[in-house]
């Protein structure tokens, strides 16, 4: 998640992770024990019996001396090597805890869900604790009940095409094929979905109904939380009514402790070596030659970017492509994965934050877990300075969520204020329309909300304990790895838009791309990156068909998929029909890789290259319309020719209507009725011939 100058000391989950240590430490002894033989090389070329008895004797004692201080000089490292407590039901014991909250997350917000209930049962006199599947023995399920009014909550999100988050994918494939017997466990799962999404809230819907299957008993009903509309409001509703639930369940009465309750310990450092202090990206940028593989979300390759070119020609908007350097870096990627990248916060929020709240960001600190049991020891990397926390580790720019405004309203010296902020985490309907238009209709960050009550002024540490972690940025790769092997495209447009308040808010992470110039005198433009695989893949058989939708920003994949199918055509393969469907605002403005489409068209790559161009006459022109248009073929090229059909772009109206078109098509050409038409692009679906790639 984070990149560092010192060696690294957590994961993402905050778990330590002393791997990296033991490589360091072991190489030494290795490159002592070759000084060696080197040094008897060097000795003379004739050497007497006592010399050479003397010699050995010094050899023997050095080589001794060698391992036995490496020994004992190992012996801490060898220490914290422990395995981690992969046993959830021991930790429980050991600190007292008798309910879990597993949560399923990728973008965090699972796992905030979690550990905002897990520190709930405090206010029940239970104690509670937020747990990673990914880092425990889940079959330990069925040992729950032997700890007395035990409970395992799970807070579940869903991606894809219904799947599990990547650090809940082993528990999922656990309850697949589990014939485990759960009988006496309880449990509740709050899920989080989007939607706008095919399978909405598959994961939770199918963790409520499988652990039920299995014997489990469920002591309140399944959650549903919908990112679409307020996932926020979803989730504290649902708890509202949930813990009541458990109280009556377990016999037991809220403390009416409604306070605040710190998780973290501030520490400040007033004389720490600089080399031992976190400095997010920077810091990693020192070491960039001997950046070590494997990369992955944990350990980000910093990817030099070689070009960076503005592609539409007009408007009043900034799409651009970008190339990343891989050479060296072992990273392989293919046609339809995604490339995520670590952005950097605006210097200028950063430093107002620090001018709003008249603290000196360059203090040095730590956030220290109260709960020194917990496997989570910082919200992010510490040591670090509050200035590297605001611009590499935290969330300052999206919309602050309730559970913030109610935690820092106790910092609002203006009684209205604290009023109005605490209204805003309530569940009346005044707080939620409030929450609503103030806060998410307005976009206010915790900057502008911090300039719009001057009464707020919260320690800057406490604010620091609260916020969100910087998430990672996707984007669908833009170029084929077959031909560009070496490096991975991107094809983005610059997020910038004007609030109701009168202020400019600008997309974290496409604005910092736009700023990475490459150059060459010494100073290299990088970007931490990993590679994020996905199922959107060209067919097996490059005889078949292709068909790609991808209007805007979606043509990013195809450009990557028109590209292979150049590639396979040149090694001889017979490459079957390739259509592009692309779309955007007009022709000499935003008509994107135009000159790379129309050579490809010219040389039969692309068979066909169908362009909407939506605001160049009239009325709207859509890829739906040209596909309506060309309905013959298509339905040909669905129906008899077994063609692959992809869609990219827009998840909220874009995908859907060109759905709905397929239905229509269906419907007309296949003389079916519109039930039988969805049965059969959902058949296409689960036989892998209609995948989307697509994100709002
Ligand atoms: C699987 C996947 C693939 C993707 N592929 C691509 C791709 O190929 N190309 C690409 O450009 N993007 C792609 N995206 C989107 C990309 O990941 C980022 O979300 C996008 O670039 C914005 O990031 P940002 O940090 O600049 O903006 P952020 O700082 O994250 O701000 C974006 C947020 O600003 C708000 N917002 C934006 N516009 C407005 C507006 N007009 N009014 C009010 N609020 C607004 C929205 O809440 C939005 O979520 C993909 C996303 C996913 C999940
Ligand atoms: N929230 C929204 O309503 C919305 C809409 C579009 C895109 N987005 C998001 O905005 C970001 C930028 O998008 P972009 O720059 O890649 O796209 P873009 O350039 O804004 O749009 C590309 C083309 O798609 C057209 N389009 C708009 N609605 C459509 C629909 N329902 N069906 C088919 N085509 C449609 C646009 O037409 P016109 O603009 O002339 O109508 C334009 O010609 C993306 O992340 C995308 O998901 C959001
Ligand atoms: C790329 C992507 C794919 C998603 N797919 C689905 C889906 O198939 N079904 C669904 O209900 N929600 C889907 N969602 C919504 C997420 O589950 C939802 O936003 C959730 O709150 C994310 O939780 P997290 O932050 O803990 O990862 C998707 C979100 C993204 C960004
Ligand atoms: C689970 O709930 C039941 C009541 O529904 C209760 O009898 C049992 O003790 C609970 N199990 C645990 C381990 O708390
Ligand atoms: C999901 O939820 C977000 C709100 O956070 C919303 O902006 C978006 O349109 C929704 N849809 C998708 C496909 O992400």
């Amino acid at each position: 998640m984070y990149w560092i100058s010192a060696p690294r000391m957590e994961t993402q989950t905050g778990t330590e992770n002393v791997r990296f240590n033991l490589l360091t430490d072991m190489a030494d002894p290795q490159m002592e024990a070759s000084a060696g033989p080197e040094l008897m090389e060097e000795g003379e070329p004739l050497l007497s019996n006592l010399d050479i008895f003397l010699f050995s004797l010094i050899v023997g004692l050095f080589v001794y001396w060698v391992v036995f201080r490496k020994k004992t000089e190992a012996i801490p490292e060898f220490k914290k090597l422990e395995t981690p407590e992969t046993s959830f039901i021991e930790k429980m014991k050991k600190t007292g805890k008798n309910i879990v909250v597993f949560y399923g997350s990728q973008t965090g917000t699972a796992e905030e869900f979690a550990n905002r209930l897990s520190k709930d049962a405090q206010r029940y006199g239970m104690k509670g604790m937020a747990a990673d599947p990914e880092e425990y023995d889940m079959s330990e399920l069925s040992r729950l009940k032997e700890i007395d009014n035990s409970l395992a909550i799970f807070c579940m999100a869903t991606y894809g095409e219904g799947d599990p988050t990547d650090n809940a994918q082993d528990f999922y494939d656990w309850l697949q094929e589990g014939d485990a017997d759960l009988d006496g466990l309880n449990y509740t799962v709050f899920s989080l979905g989007n939607k706008t999404y095919e399978h909405y809230n598959a994961m939770g819907k199918y963790v409520d109904k499988r652990l039920s299957e299995l014997g489990a008993k469920r002591i309140f009903d399944l959650g549903l939380g919908d990112d679409d509309g307020n996932l926020e409001e979803d989730f504290v509703s649902w708890r509202e009514q949930f813990w009541p639930a458990v109280c009556e369940h377990f016999g037991v009465e809220a403390t009416g402790e409604e306070s605040s309750i710190r998780q973290y310990e501030l520490k400040v450092h007033e004389d720490l070596n600089m080399n031992k202090i976190y400095t997010g990206e920077l810091g990693r940028l020192k070491s960039f030659e001997n950046q070590k593989p494997p990369f992955d979300s944990k350990n980000p390759f910093l990817a030099p970017v070689t070009v960076n070119r503005k592609l539409n020609k007009g408007g009043d908007r900034h799409l651009m492509h970008l190339e990343l350097d891989i050479t060296g870096s072992k990273i392989r990627y293919e046609s339809g994965d995604h490339v995520a990248v670590y952005p950097t916060n605006d210097a200028t929020i950063v430093n107002r934050l620090g001018e709003v709240l008249g603290v000196d960001l360059d203090t040095v600190i730590s956030l220290n877990n109260l709960d020194e049991e917990s496997n989570k020891k910082h919200p992010f990397p510490c040591p670090t300075t509050y200035r590297t926390a605001l611009t590499h580790y935290l969330d300052i720019t999206n919309s602050p969520r309730t559970n913030v405004l109610y935690e820092l309203a106790q910092y609002a010296s203006d009684p209205k204020d604290q009023e109005n902020m605490r209204k805003m985490a309530s569940s009346s309907p005044e707080g939620k329309a409030l929450y609503q238009s103030w806060v998410l209709d307005s976009c206010r960050n915790i900057l502008a909300i911090l300039e719009d009550l001057p009464s707020l002024r919260p320690p800057i540490d406490h604010l620091c304990e609260l916020l969100p972690r910087l998430q990672a940025r996707y984007y669908s790769i833009a170029s084929s790895s077959k031909v560009h092997p070496n490096s991975i495209h991107i094809c983005a447009v610059v997020v910038e838009y004007k609030t109701k308040t009168g202020r400019t808010n600008k997309g974290v992470a496409t604005n910092w791309l736009k700023s990475k110039v490459p150059t060459d005198n010494g100073h290299k433009a990088t970007v931490p990156m990993y590679i994020r695989k996905s199922q959107f893949r060209l067919p097996f058989k490059a005889s078949n068909p292709v068909i790609m939708i991808g209007p805007g920003t979606g043509i990013a994949p195809f450009m990557g998929f028109i590209q292979e199918r150049a590639w396979l055509r040149e090694q001889g393969k017979e490459v079957g029909e390739t259509v592009l469907y692309f779309g955007c605002r007009h022709k000499n403005e935003d008509f994107l890789y135009q000159e790379e489409l129309e050579a490809f068209e010219k040389e039969g790559v692309l068979t066909r290259l169908n362009v909407a161009f939506s605001r160049d006459q009239e009325h709207k022109v859509y890829v739906q319309h040209q596909l309506k248009n060309n309905k013959e073929a298509v339905w040909r090229q669905i129906h008899t020719d077994n063609a692959h059909i992809y869609i990219c772009g827009d998840a909220r109206n874009m995908a859907r209507d060109v759905q709905t078109t397929f239905y229509e098509i269906a419907e007309e050409l296949g003389g079916m009725m519109h039930t039988q038409a969805v049965d059969y692009i959902k058949k296409l679906m689960t036989k892998g011939r209609y995948s989307q790639d697509v994100w709002s």
